[in-house]
């Protein structure tokens, strides 16, 4: 655990990757992105990476073919790589088309591309108003639940668990490997955070292993791994990293977009009150939280050679980390940009989804889930109130609540 020694230190000496690596993972991010905007559009920190907040310098990089992707784990730049018994732990998102260039990004993405096109998505928009009204009908007739654990993980587990083709998903377990890989894209702090990433690493792939024997031998109807199963030119590797990253993107992402826009909801009752009077406002509700609090803060390209970008020349290698909720908040393309106003003009130039190759395929399926939750979550309960302290997820790249108690203000 030497990376975190020296992040503190640099921290300490002012250095600007650091001091966002440093921070409090809980605490509100936002300030320190501001802090680094004001340093210029592209800024070198001596853990050996660049950061931009600048929205332009964003798009263009993400679209730009020069660059490539990274390993996720290399997001963390702290402690990235955890080895137990001198072997490495593989995560196989790492391996998956997440992170791979083309062509191999092309020809697995091609793959599974036509789940989430508007045809796709309008074949899974039944099943997402069902589910969401599933989890509702188990919330009603408690006076309080947790909005995260008991309904916002709980909708897109089951619409990813659905389309996957995954019978009887188990939900806590789901949810605990979600967390444990998700939160290793930090780094791992200590070895309690080693153990429970090698166990989540081992359950999720004998949990994938037993899923793809079973869709060999009972096929289901329409599934994405029922049709993966049957691509005989895929290999076992493939195979687990695509159906492991649809999943863990699937639920880990959205479950924050649901909890970010209840959280927005609540805190403003102008807000509030318009979403009440009319339930379609959801959509621009969910689309001003992915600009004003994206689930995803930020993402990483390389170039594959040395280039010049912004004034500066990178060599060929070079981690430039694109602050995406920074860009989100950029002067330059958002008015006002601190200011949570859904239905803004400008706000659907929002990074939230990345741009270029890698834009998140499922930004439809995502949407769709939000705006269903919050439409049928205030329709179901008006009076919904916050009912203690919220905890912030442990997580710099993926932010959200941990714990977010609420009451229905039902009585019974
Ligand atoms: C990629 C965000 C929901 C599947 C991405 C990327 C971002 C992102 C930022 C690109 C990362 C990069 O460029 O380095 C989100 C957010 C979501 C969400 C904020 C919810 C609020 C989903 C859902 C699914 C999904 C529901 C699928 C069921 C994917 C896949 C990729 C991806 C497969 C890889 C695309 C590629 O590399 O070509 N997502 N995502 N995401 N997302 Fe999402």
């Amino acid at each position: 655990f030497l990376g975190r020694n020296v992040v503190r230190l640099q921290a300490l000496l002012g250095d600007p990757g650091a001091r966002l690596f440093g921070l409090d993972p809980t605490r509100d991010p936002y300030p320190e992105f501001e802090r680094l905007r004001r340093r210029g559009v592209l800024v070198r920190s001596r853990l050996g990476l660049y950061l931009t907040t600048s929205h332009e310098l964003c798009s263009s990089l993400l679209r730009d073919p020069r660059f490539g992707t990274l390993p996720a784990s290399a997001l963390s730049v702290v402690d990235p790589v955890v080895r137990v018994d001198g072997r490495k732990l593989v995560n196989p998102v790492d391996e998956s088309f997440l992170v791979l260039n083309p062509p191999d990004h092309t020809r697995l993405r091609r793959l599974v591309a036509p789940w989430f096109t508007p045809r796709g998505l309008r074949a899974q928009a039944d099943t997402v108003e069902r589910v969401v009204e599933r989890y509702l009908d188990e919330a009603a007739g408690r006076p309080s639940f947790d909005l995260v654990r008991d309904f916002a993980a709980r909708v897109p587990i089951q619409v990813i668990a659905d389309l996957l083709g995954v019978p009887g998903a188990d939900h806590a377990s789901f949810a605990r490997w979600g967390r444990a890989l998700v939160n290793a894209l930090d780094g791992v702090r200590d070895m309690g955070e080693v153990r429970a990433l090698r166990t989540s690493l081992r359950e999720f792939e004998a949990f994938l292993d037993d899923l793809i024997e079973h869709r060999r031998r009972v096929p289901g109807e329409g599934d994405v791994v029922s049709a993966l199963v049957a691509q005989e030119d895929l290999s076992r590797e493939d195979l687990i990293a695509t159906t492991e990253l649809l999943l863990v993107a699937g639920f880990e992402t959205t479950v924050n977009l649901i909890g970010n826009a209840v959280l927005a909801v609540l805190g403003d009752p102008e807000v509030r009150a318009g979403l009440l009077d009319d339930p379609a406002c959801a959509e621009a509700v969910v689309e001003e939280t992915l600009r004003h609090d994206p689930p995803v803060q930020y993402t990483v390209r390389v170039p594959f050679e040395t280039t010049e970008v912004a004034g500066t020349r990178l060599p060929k290698g070079t981690p430039v980390m694109m602050v995406i909720a920074a860009a989100n908040r950029d002067p330059a393309v958002f008015a006002d940009p601190h200011r949570f106003l859904p239905g803004r003009p400008d706000g659907r130039e929002h990074l939230a989804f990345s741009s270029g190759i890698h834009y998140c395929l499922g930004a439809g399926l995502a949407r769709m889930e939000a705006a269903a939750a919050l439409r049928g979550l205030f329709g179901r309960f008006p009076d919904l109130r916050a009912a203690g302290r919220v905890t912030r997820r442990p997580s710099r790249v993926i932010r959200g609540a941990a714990r977010f108690p609420v009451t229905t203000g039902e009585t019974k």
